[in-house]
């Protein structure tokens, strides 16, 4: 049967994550939901050869329309292939919160989802990550299942507190929904304000004994780590100096994301920080250009840090670069 993916020139993670457990390196997911955040991560993927997955959550394809979303991936695969570059590229829906939303991207060219039924009581997490796994393997999709919960917000679910990974559920969870990867929580969460510091204090650390004793349980086994934003400092600065407010936002050290990619972590979410370089710069461009209202002169400066920033996190932090 052709797989639908095919036709947009995708591929699934099977292979590129059994390469990144093997190289100790994590595939950058980034998300997009317009046209300049999706040229900056295919540029700054190719230009650093490591291979890329684009994420699509179901806000962006609400805001961005599911049919135009399909061709804009088209549109980036090609791209990509034009500026000489082979790298692999997987289109991915983020957040999956229904089976008929991981059918319909599948149907509209998906070649990998995940179905996050994390907040569900465990057998509910269970049958309808099962029912998504039957479904995408008929089309050899890629399924990215979720246990533990991550403080925040996930999609339409605000988890006022996170709950860990419990190492002791992870082989029952695999085997019996037989899912290809799974999002651990590990003390990382969504959004800018991951951590609630008072003055002086530092980020408590990633709870990697609960991500070994996973990898120990699950051995060989992709692990898939959301809410990998560092809140970079840098544009926080950028967005308050500019007229923003954003106060007390925390992320997760560089440092200890390198650590987690060398590990059975083969794919790391990445969206806030995108969010925040287009934000800060947009800001900085306008406030110093008052009488500018061409986009191109504020959206394609955004662009163009956003590929730095990119290019930042293949090479130093995720250890992806050079690897397609
Ligand atoms: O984890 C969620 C992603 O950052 C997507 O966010 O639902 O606002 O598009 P969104
Ligand atoms: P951040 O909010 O830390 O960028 O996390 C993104 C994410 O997990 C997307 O699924
Ligand atoms: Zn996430």
């Amino acid at each position: 049967m052709k797989k639908p993916y095919e036709e947009i020139g995708v591929a699934n993670t099977k292979e590129v994550f059994k390469k990144a457990m093997q190289g100790g390196y994590a595939i950058p997911a980034y998300n997009f939901n317009n046209l300049e955040q999706l040229q900056a991560i295919i540029i700054g993927c190719a230009e650093t050869k490591s291979p890329v997955i684009l994420q699509v959550s179901k806000g962006a394809r609400e805001y961005a329309n599911q049919t135009l979303l399909r061709y804009m991936a088209m549109g980036a695969v090609k791209m990509a292939r034009e500026m000489g570059s082979n790298i692999p590229i997987t289109l991915h829906l983020d957040h999956g919160d229904s089976f008929e939303l991981a059918k319909s991207c599948i149907e509209f060219g998906f070649s990998s989802v995940m179905i996050d039924g994390s907040h569900l009581p465990y057998e509910e997490n269970i049958k309808l990550t099962k029912q998504v796994v039957e479904y995408a393997n008929q089309f050899d999709v890629s399924v990215e299942g979720e246990l533990g919960v991550l403080a925040g917000i996930e999609e339409h679910v605000v988890a006022e507190k996170s709950h860990y990974t419990d190492p002791n559920q992870v082989q029952d969870f695999v085997k019996r929904t037989g899912v290809h990867s799974l999002a651990i929580s590990i003390g990382t969460s969504h959004g800018a304000y991951k951590f609630k510091l008072k003055p002086g204090e530092t980020m408590p650390p990633l709870r990697f004994d609960i991500l070994h004793e996973i990898e120990k349980k699950l051995p060989g086994f992709p692990i898939v780590l959301h809410g990998a934003s560092s809140v970079l400092p840098k544009y926080v600065a950028m967005i308050n100096e500019y007229g923003g407010k954003i106060e007390g936002a925390a992320g997760v050290p560089e440092e200890q994301l390198r650590e987690a990619a060398k590990s059975a972590v083969c794919k790391v979410n990445i969206d806030t920080d995108g969010r925040m370089v287009v934000t800060a710069i947009v800001r900085k461009v306008l406030m110093e250009n008052p009488k500018e209202f061409d986009p191109r002169k504020y959206l394609g400066p955004a662009r163009k840090e956003l590929i730095e920033m990119i290019k930042h996190k293949n090479s130093n932090v995720l250890g992806s670069a050079g690897k397609a």
